[in-house]
Order: C-alpha cells, then sequence, then structure tokens
C-alpha cells in the first residue's frame, strides 16, 4: 500500500552507528515503496535558542550526513522546515485546540522543565503541536518513531481527530507508529552501559564521520571485564556489547570463533577488539568519506534544498487551502 510517511530529524551534531541502525537504515528502505517526507526540523531547535551562526551550520550537516547515508532526493521529499512556512500555519490552528492541561502533562515536556527551570518558553509547551503540524500537514498515515515519541504521535492523533469532529469532517487521517517489527537493532555504546548516544560518556559512541583513528581509539578503550574464569560463564554487559558490535560489521564466522574462545576462556580482548575495530573502520569509512564530499559540495545541497522544499510545498499549500476552507476562512 501507498502510505504517506513524515519524519523529522533533529539538527544536533553528528549522526552516530545507533542512529543510523536505529532509524535511518529503517528511513532508507522506506522510501524504495512510499509516499515519505523527511525534514530537518530546525523550527524545533529554536526551543533552546541556538546561536544564529550555528544553526545554519547545523542543519546543513544533519542533512549532509542524511543524505550521505542513503535518503535519496529522487525517491523521498527531502526538505527544511523553515522553507515551508505553511507549517507554522498549521501549528497555529492546532494551537487554538490544544488544551494547557493535555501538553503539561507530556513526558519531553516535564522532563525538559526539570532540566532545565529558567526556560520553560511556549514553544516547548507546544512542541507537540509543531510536531503534529509536520505530520499532518502531509496528511501522512505513519510515522517511523522510537519509543520516546510515541505520546507526541498519540497527540498528533488526538488533534486530528479533534479537528475533524469539531468541524464534521474526515479530513485529517489519524497517523499511526510504522512498525518495523523485529528489524530493529541493538546498538550499545563503548562504556559498558545501555545504548549508544552521543550525550553519554565521551568515547561511548562512534560516529559516522569519525576518522579511522578516532574509531580505532575509541574501540581499543571500550570497556571491557577481567575475563571469564570457567567454562560457559555468562557475559557481562561490557563483553556482551562487544559482541553486539561485532554483530553489525563482522562477518559470522568471525563472531562465532571469538565466541567460542569465550567459552573456553580463551580469549584476548585486545585482538577481538582489533578485528572489531578493523571492520568497524570499512563500514563507517565509505560514510565518511560520502559524507565529507557532500558537505564540500554547495551546488549539490542547494539543488536538494530548493527542489525539496518546492514539493514539500505544494503538498503543505494544498493541505493549508482545504484547512482554511474547513475552518471557514473564504476569499472576498
Ligand atoms: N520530535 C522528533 C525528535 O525529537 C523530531 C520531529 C519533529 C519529528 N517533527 C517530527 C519526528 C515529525 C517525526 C515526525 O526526534
Amino acid at each position: 500500500m501507498m502510505e504517506t510517511i513524515v519524519s523529522g530529524m533533529r539538527p544536533t551534531g553528528n549522526l552516530h552507528l545507533g542512529s543510523y541502525f536505529g532509524a535511518l537504515k529503517n528511513f532508507i528502505s522506506l522510501q524504495e515503496n512510499h509516499n515519505c517526507y523527511f525534514f530537518v526540523a530546525d523550527y524545533h531547535s529554536l526551543t533552546t535558542h541556538p546561536n544564529p551562526k550555528d544553526l545554519h551550520y547545523n542543519v546543513r550537516t544533519i542533512l549532509a550526513q542524511y543524505l550521505a547515508c542513503g535518503l535519496d532526493p529522487q525517491r523521498s521529499t527531502i526538505y527544511i522546515q523553515s522553507e515551508v512556512p505553511e507549517t507554522c500555519e498549521l501549528y497555529m490552528f492546532l494551537n487554538m485546540n490544544a488544551y494547557l492541561g493535555e501538553l503539561e502533562r507530556v513526558t519531553s515536556f516535564k522532563d525538559k522543565i526539570r532540566q532545565n527551570p529558567n526556560n520553560v518558553n511556549a514553544g516547548l509547551l507546544t512542541y507537540p503541536c509543531l510536531m503534529a503540524a509536520d505530520i499532518l500537514i502531509h496528511r501522512a498515515t505513519h510515522v517511523p518513531v522510537g519509543k520516546d515519541q510515541e505520546q507526541h504521535l498519540e497527540m498528533t492523533r488526538d488533534f486530528a481527530g479533534r479537528f475533524n469532529r469539531m468541524y464534521g469532517v474526515d479530513y485529517f487521517p489519524e497517523p499511526v507508529a510504522y512498525n518495523f517489527g523485529n528489524e530493529l537493532v541493538k546498538v550499545p555504546g563503548l562504556d559498558g552501559s545501555g545504548k549508544m548516544g552521543k550525550s553519554e560518556t565521551e568515547g561511548n559512541a562512534l560516529f559516522l564521520v569519525d576518522d579511522p583513528s578516532v574509531i580505532r581509539k575509541k574501540i581499543m578503550r571500550a570497556k571491557t571485564d577481567s575475563g571469564p574464569t570457567k567454562e560457559r560463564e555468562p557475559m557481562s554487559q561490557e563483553i556482551d556489547n562487544l559482541f553486539s558490535l561485532m554483530r553489525l560489521v563482522s562477518s559470522k564466522d568471525k563472531v562465532e570463533f571469538f565466541e567460542k574462545k569465550y567459552n573456553e576462556c580463551s580469549i584476548r580482548y585486545g585482538d577481538m577488539k582489533k578485528e572489531l575495530a578493523q571492520d568497524m573502520v570499512n563500514f563507517t569509512l565509505p560514510f565518511r568519506e560520502r559524507i565529507l564530499d557532500i558537505e564540500k559540495d554547495e551546488l549539490y545541497l542547494k539543488k536538494v534544498v530548493s527542489q525539496g522544499s518546492e514539493k514539500a510545498r505544494d503538498s503543505a499549500q494544498k493541505t493549508i487551502r482545504e484547512v482554511r476552507e474547513i475552518i471557514g476562512f473564504k476569499p472576498f
């Protein structure tokens, strides 16, 4: 079925291996047979007041990295949120029907005000309305979101349904999460704790743009334990993490070889890390090279953005025209 899919990407730094396997790889497969809109969520980033000098750079970086990973402007509509100001108009309409109580109950809002009690701005409060506008502006049916965004998507459904009921129309679909089933893979970080993330400890994340020497250094420094002392000893979190990473980029044979060594208590973590580091470099280096090429290619980026934004605006303008009519605005 030809579903319409929307996803936004926050312009925050470099993509790491976790973002690749957790989200991007799925986006890339979706664009094969769906009507996809992918955009850089630069309006959203204003809730934290980025420095004007950084804003454009951050947007450009994330765009280049997504393109380098395989988001394809021929297949998908790839655009910058702020180039489609129709989003703001829908955001304003949605704000009129969003209740203070429900907005204050949103988990991400509560987290934000706890972390930053001195920056509780209205944009933060109405973040779910802006995200709903992103999705509804293309009348999307599906959104590929992780667990952390499920509540926002639920509110999008509430807002869509409320609009439809208020005006007695069946205009907005109530979008659901795109379910990848068991395709979601675990990407742990290198600090022995949970998942890979850029906000964790320094050296926990492997970035696609990292220089090979940096990748090697990070892996060689990854946390390990003092080694198994009896046959088939259950693995510690640190070692389990290393094996999980190896499963992503190394051959099955290699993984099995080191599993056997582990179970026989003859494993040398240094050897395993060296192999993992090499396979990781083989995996990330082509991404790094494409990222650096695309970042340099001013003309290409300009073309992608202008074509994508034009397509996105066509879709957004149609929605706004229809929404205005439903609400009762009439041209004189
Ligand atoms: N809120 C999302 C995040 O933090 C980004 C986002 C903004 C988004 N608008 C969206 C995701 C619309 C999906 C659909 O990652």
